[in-house]
């Protein structure tokens, strides 16, 4: 009862939910900075402060230094292994069990939605589980970790890279295909803390009420996407998602 005083739901979207056949929600650093996660855009701290993303996260910084480049995934990756899914990624799991063709799109790479649970997630951005021969393309769900060896490929011995989207890469084809398909088949499109700065994600929503579906950003901050959505629910998503489900399907 406390949540539902602080956080106001329109009416009108309750009951969109609530009818809606094929929801599409994408997600952003946003729905794991609750779980302790830096989003992209904070500034970065300790020993890494010194350095942006953007510095890190290209295939130039990797074929610059990949020592220097691993060793931020690690840190990221230490970091992601001892946070915990929190309420917004658990407000999507139930979510995914009253819709009747729920996708769950997400940029993040943190792997937060499939360990709460959800089982229809596209990883636009891929994952920070994984890693990929930079030579033959061959995947890696594990690869030794040293200070001295950088990870080779057992295959054909060229490096490992972290299997992610860095800045001027292509998105994985079938992952953008799928999600550009559900957006353009869905009646409900929810955005929850992303920046909606960064393409092509960034569009989906626009593909979504192009063709007529029901817009809603979930976000503390105003977006692109914010200001031509239906509905804009400010907020932290670990408050606003648990009272939207609970509004929606109160018997649950
Ligand atoms: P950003 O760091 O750009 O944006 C995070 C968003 O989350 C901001 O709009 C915040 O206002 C919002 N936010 C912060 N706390 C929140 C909370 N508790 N609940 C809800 N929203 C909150 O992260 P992304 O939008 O995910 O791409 O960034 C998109 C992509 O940009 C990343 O996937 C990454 C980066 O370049 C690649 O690495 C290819």
């Amino acid at each position: 009862m406390a949540l539902e005083k602080q956080v106001s739901i329109p009416a009108p979207l309750v009951n969109w939910l609530r009818a809606a056949e094929r929801v599409v929600v994408m997600t952003g650093a946003g729905v794991s900075a609750e779980s302790g996660v830096p989003t992209f855009r904070d500034a970065q701290t300790g020993l890494w402060s010194r350095y942006r993303p953007e510095e890190l996260a290209t295939p130039e910084a990797f074929g610059r230094d990949p020592r220097l480049v691993w060793d931020w995934y690690r840190w990221r990756r230490d970091l992601v292994q001892k946070a915990e899914p929190n309420a917004a990624h658990h407000a999507l799991v139930q979510m995914e069990t009253h819709v009747h063709q729920m996708t769950l799109v997400t940029q993040n790479v943190d792997g937060l939605h499939r360990r709460a649970g959800s089982r229809s997630v596209i990883e636009l951005h891929g994952s920070l589980e994984r890693a990929r021969c930079q030579g033959c393309g061959q995947r890696a769900q594990e690869w030794p970790e040293t200070d001295e060896e950088l990870p080779r490929c057992s295959l054909c011995g060229d490096l490992l890279r972290p299997d992610v989207v860095w800045f001027g890469e292509a998105l994985p084809r079938a992952a953008i295909e799928q999600a550009a398909a559900a957006a353009l088949g869905c009646d409900l499109f929810l955005v929850v803390g992303t920046s909606g700065v960064v393409e092509p994600a960034a569009l989906l929503p626009y593909l979504a009420k192009d063709q007529g579906a029901v817009l809603a950003v979930v976000n503390p901050e105003e977006t692109p996407q914010s200001e031509v959505a239906d509905f804009f629910l400010p907020g932290r998503a670990g408050d606003v998602l648990p009272v939207l489900i609970q509004q929606a399907w109160p018997q649950a």
